[in-house]
Parts: structure tokens; sequence; C-alpha cells
């Protein structure tokens, strides 16, 4: 996790980095700092908390200079402290650097560089890093090499980092070799920004937003010394390599709020429009199918796949299992859905005919990551489905959906999993008429996504109701989120939402199985939400709900328009409208994220910006 940015040009660093790492800050935001260099000096300023409390400590005690680093932090070693922050200081002084990432032999380092006298001042992984480059600066210049020569430098990284095992994106700035910037990277992404007389860089393309549309993306292994006017692109073990400058078409990421309180709140209220953007171009009336201009692969080759593996991480994950649903009932493929992170280090037996989708909101998920190469590696054709246009994920894959969701930034993913449960529903309508589907079915499925848009904006219509109900249950400190089929994973989903922002636990089942262990936790204190639209089982799940009422537990019912009979059963009911049963997730979901929302208010969370959470995970 944690987000780097850098600037080396004409402008006064110190604002160009907070702007950026307020435009990080989803990656993580347990503390931020900036260092800037004036010639031989370094300013450094680092606080814990969120950016604005770093932007006061610069305001009260400037640091000046059009040159300097950034980052703000998730941390992974070391608590949550001023001095655990970044930048990180090496030897005496003469390296100061932060990174993204995680030094998993910094504990042997770190003993043999203490060793040699070096003196550690936080708990981090990352210091190893600093004092590494430093003791190999020293080295260098005790071999001869010429102190003041940017080559010295580079070696004496180079040596470094193959002493380095995990993952680094690094900024590194050096006391004594003033104006420029030396970035690596394996495994953390890093992105240079390319203007005129000036570089940017930042972990993802998100802060270069209205300053360059020229991009270079570091690749693994390599490393670049970076002034205002040049970029010297260095590959492990091959020397310097050419850099291609890559044009990216960026919008400015809206970070108003507009009307909304929170992010969350609206990103809730974009459903209507992300759901839209999500269809639009992508329906081909006249042969009653979807279609995808970024797919890459030959129709004949997808009629010969027999396996489907998603593979995600959290709320993706969710809309993962959502896909297996719909695939295999449109297009009777079998699909396994696998947690990236387990994927990663399991060998399943994946046939030549498998194909894998990666799906990720952020498209820079470490595990989803690493899954995707992993089946890449195996010849597995890797296709994603990606909210984040340019992110890793979405460079790295064959081809793939994206979202068209636009930013999302409240950390708890809600426009995106309703973006995800839609380009899966395509995807399941195009596999389908490529196999068993008639024309009359793929006619019905496209009108009724059609409609989808215009049923979310009803669905939100049920705002006050949750909003009321949210008041009565926010004290309860266990939920049960209960569906069956497609509201299974949104269930999951659900007690996920709840989780996530308000600190409740909550335990996402599917409704039949709660027999099976979580009745168990049932009685007056524990509230059940049950999403229980009409559709194939209602009639069973209808069971499953006077089983828990039986018990004396609590029921939140999400039902359909009109259903009578739930309001005698359910303690209370949030009404949604009447959709087929493969749409119901995309109802279903939106009062469930409004529950999530209205009480983490209740009980006084920062819903924005959960405790322990990042937006981006960019470690394992
Ligand atoms: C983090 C976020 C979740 C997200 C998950 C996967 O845990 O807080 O909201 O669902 O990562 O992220 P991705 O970007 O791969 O969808």
């Amino acid at each position: 996790m944690c987000g780097i940015v850098g600037y080396v040009g004409f402008r006064s660093a110190p604002e160009l980095l907070l702007d950026g790492l307020t435009r990080l800050e989803y990656r993580g935001y347990d503390s931020a700092g900036i260092a800037v260099q004036r010639d031989s000096e370094i300013g450094i300023r680092k606080k814990v908390g969120r950016v604005e409390e770093l932007r006061k400590l610069v305001a009260a005690n400037p640091v000046r200079g059009s040159i300097g680093i950034g980052h703000t932090r998730w941390a992974t070693h070391g608590a949550t402290t001023d001095v655990n922050s970044h930048p990180h200081v090496g030897g005496n002084g003469e390296v100061v650097l932060v990174h993204n990432g995680v030094i998993e032999n910094y504990a042997k380092l770190k003993e043999q560089l203490q060793g040699l006298g070096y003196v550690f001042r936080t708990a981090t992984d990352s210091e190893v890093v600093a004092h590494l480059i430093a003791h190999h600066l020293e080295e260098q210049i005790k071999l001869g090499e010429d102190p003041e020569s940017v080559s010295t430098y580079m070696k004496a990284v180079e040596v470094s980092l193959k002493k380095l095992k995990g993952t680094y994106g690094l900024a590194i700035l050096f006391r004594d070799l003033p104006n420029l910037i030396l970035v690596a990277r394996a495994g953390s992404p890093l992105v240079i920004g390319v203007g005129k007389g000036e570089h940017f860089i930042a972990s993802d393309a998100s802060p270069l937003a209205g300053y360059t549309d020229e991009v270079v993306y570091l690749a693994d292994h390599e490393m670049a010394v970076i002034t205002a006017d040049h970029v010297d692109l260095h590959r492990r073990d091959e020397g310097r390599v050419k850099m291609s400058v890559q044009t990216i078409n960026q919008v400015s990421t809206d970070l108003d709020l507009g009307k909304f309180d929170h992010y969350m709140l609206k990103e809730i209220y974009e459903q209507p429009e992300s759901i839209e953007n999500c269809l639009r171009g992508r329906i081909d009336d006249d042969s009653a199918t979807s279609k995808f201009g970024g797919l890459n692969i030959d129709p004949q080759e997808l009629r010969l796949v027999d396996r489907i593996v998603l593979t995600a991480c959290g709320t993706s994950w969710h809309a993962g299992l959502v896909g297996e649903y719909l695939i295999e009932e449109f297009a009777r493929i079998p699909v396994e859905v696998e947690y990236a992170s387990e994927l990663r280090y399991r060998n399943p037996p994946l046939t030549e005919r498998t194909m894998v989708f990666a799906i990720t909101q952020s498209g820079e998920t470490a595990d989803t990551l690493a899954a995707m190469r992993e089946c890449k590696r195996k010849g597995h054709k890797s296709l994603a489905i990606c909210n984040v246009v340019g992110s890793t994920i979405a460079r790295e894959a064959d081809g793939g959906i994206y979202l068209h969701a636009g930013p999302e930034i409240g950390v708890a993913s809600t426009k995106a999993f309703t973006s995800q449960v839609t380009a899966l529903s395509l995807l399941a309508l195009y596999l389908g008429r490529m196999r068993h589907m008639s024309y009359h079915a793929g006619k019905r499925m496209i009108s009724q996504l059609r409609d989808m848009p215009d049923t979310i904006r009803r669905t939100l219509g049920c705002h006050d109701s949750v909003r009321e109900i949210s008041a009565k249950y926010a004290g309860y400190d266990n939920f049960l989120y209960l569906g069956r089929l497609y509201n299974f994973p949104v269930a999951l989903e659900g007690a996920l939402k709840l989780k996530e922002i308000s600190y409740i636990h909550a335990e996402g089942y599917p409704a039949a199985e709660m027999k099976h262990g979580p009745i168990a936790l049932v009685d007056e204190e524990t509230p059940s939400v049950f999403v229980i639209p009409r559709g194939a089982i209602y009639p069973k799940i209808m069971s499953n709900l006077e089983e828990i009422k039986a018990r004396r537990g609590k029921v939140i019912a999400i039902a359909c328009e009109g259903d009578h009979r739930i309001a005698d059963l359910a303690d209370d009911v949030i009404y949604v409208p009447e959709v087929e049963d493969f749409l119901q997730p995309l109802v279903t979901s939106i009062p469930l994220q409004l529950l999530a929302y209205h009480i983490a208010l209740e009980r006084g969370c920062n819903v924005d910006r959960p405790r322990n959470l990042a937006k981006s995970v960019t470690v394992e």
C-alpha cells in the first residue's frame, strides 16, 4: 500500500507534493510526510494522521525547494507514529527516501547494518533500505568511485536493491547530489509524469492529472534518474534502456463532494450513471448480444473455453461470486471464484481451455496482480475487469473490460461493485449467445439490463426508510446477513460493508446454511438482515426467516415493493423494486450500502476513511 509522489522542476515542491498525496490518500492514511531539497539541505516534515495534518505542520513550519518526495502510509512494519512515518533517512543524512512495499528480509539486513554501526531510529522495514544504500555509497567511494558522479550513486542503489527480498517502489533524494530523484520499482507501481522542464513521480497517474498527459510506467527492476529536463532509464542487468512515453487521457479526479457529506454516499448515488456507463456501447441489438472493444480474444477461441476462473479480493471477490452464478446460468460454463491471495500460491489443475478473469476496481491489488501473473506464466489467457484505466493489472492483462465507473474514493466499494456485476452480466450474455442462449432470450436480457439505471434510481428512494431503520439498530454489536442464490453474495457484501465502516461484527451466510451454526448466535441482541426479494425460491427463504423469528431474533427484510406478507413477519422492511433474479444483486445491494453508511454515521465512524483499511492494497 502507501502512496508515493515526487517532483523535480521549477514549481514550489511542497504544495505539489501535498496535493499529490491528497489524491493518493486512498492508498493509506496512517501518516504522511514530505522531504524537500534545496542544494544540499533536505527538509523533512512528517506526521501521524491524514495529509491535512501534514499540511498544517508544513504551514506552521515551511520547507522550500523545487525538488522533493512525499509519502502517505498504510503501516505494515512499525506502529503508526511520527517517527515511523516516511521519509526515512539513511547513514548520516546522505540518503532520504520513501518506500511503498514490504522488505521481507529486513530483519537480517538490519542486524548486519547494526553490526556495521548504523543506528536505526524507526521500527520500519523501509529504514533498512535507506541505510543499505548509504552503506553501499560509502563502499563505492572507498573503492575509488567519483563521489560526485551520478553513476556512483546508481551503482550503490543497484547493489543495494539486489540484496532486497520483497517489493518496493522507491523515490530517493541524495544530500550531496541535489537536483535529481532516483526511483526504482519491483512489485509496487511507479509512474513518471513527463512535463516541460519538470518531471513528476507518483504511485499511479491520478496526481498527474492537470499537469501532464505524458507518462512512463516503470517496469519491475527498472530504475530511473530524474532531473527537471531528463529521465535516464536503466533496467537491471541490461543497463540503459529507451523509455516509452505514453499519452493518457485523464480527467482530473473529481474530489468535489457536491451536495453530499461523504464520498461513499456520493458514490452510492452515482450508481444509476455508473451502470449506464458500463452498458454504453456494449449492446449489439441486431445480434441480441453484447460486444466488448478490448477483450482481445478471438470469438473462435472463446467458444473453446471450457472453464473460467474469476479471481479477486474483497468486494470484487463478491462480485465474482455473482459472476459465477451469472455465467453458469446463462453460458453454462463452469466457473470457479478464487481468492487471489490463495490462487497465487495454489496450483489448481487448470486446463489449456481455462480462461482467467481478474476482477479489480483499482487494478493495483497486489494479490490479484500476482494471481493473474501466475496464471499468465502458466499460459492461460488472463483478462481483467477493471475500473482504473492504465493501472498495472489493466496494462498487464491480455485484454479486458473497463468498468467506466469513474473514480471511487470512498474506501468501502459501492459503485465499483454494481459496475462489476453489470460487466459480468454483459459477459454472461456474450458467452451465452455464443453457446445455447436463444436470440429471444438475449433480447429479453438486454431489455432488462437497459432498464437497470432507472430501476436503481427508484431503488434509491428507499433512503429515508433505511435512515430511520439504521437509527434503530445502530446500537447492536452483532449482525447476520442472509440471502440465497444471487442474494447470497449480496449478503456477504452487505456484512462486509457493515464491518468495514462501522466496526460491527457481521456475518454473511446462505440463508438456509445458517441452521448449521450461525443460528446458535441468534437471540434478541443479534439482528438478521434478510435479503428476500420475490423470486425463484421466495417461499424457501421465507421459511428461513420464520426460523429466526421463532428464536426471537429481530429481522430487517430487504423485500420487493408490494410484499405485504413480509411486513407481518419482519420487524422492519426496506422495499426495493422487483426485478428478475439475475439482476437482484444490483438492486438489493443498494439498501445494504445505505444501511452500513447510516449505522456507521450513528456510531460516529469515519465512513470514507475507516480505521486500518486502505482503498488499494498493494502489499500481499
Ligand atoms: C481493499 C478495499 C476494498 C476492495 C479490495 C479489492 O480491501 O478496501 O474495497 O474491494 O481492496 O480491491 P480491488 O481494487 O482489487 O477491487
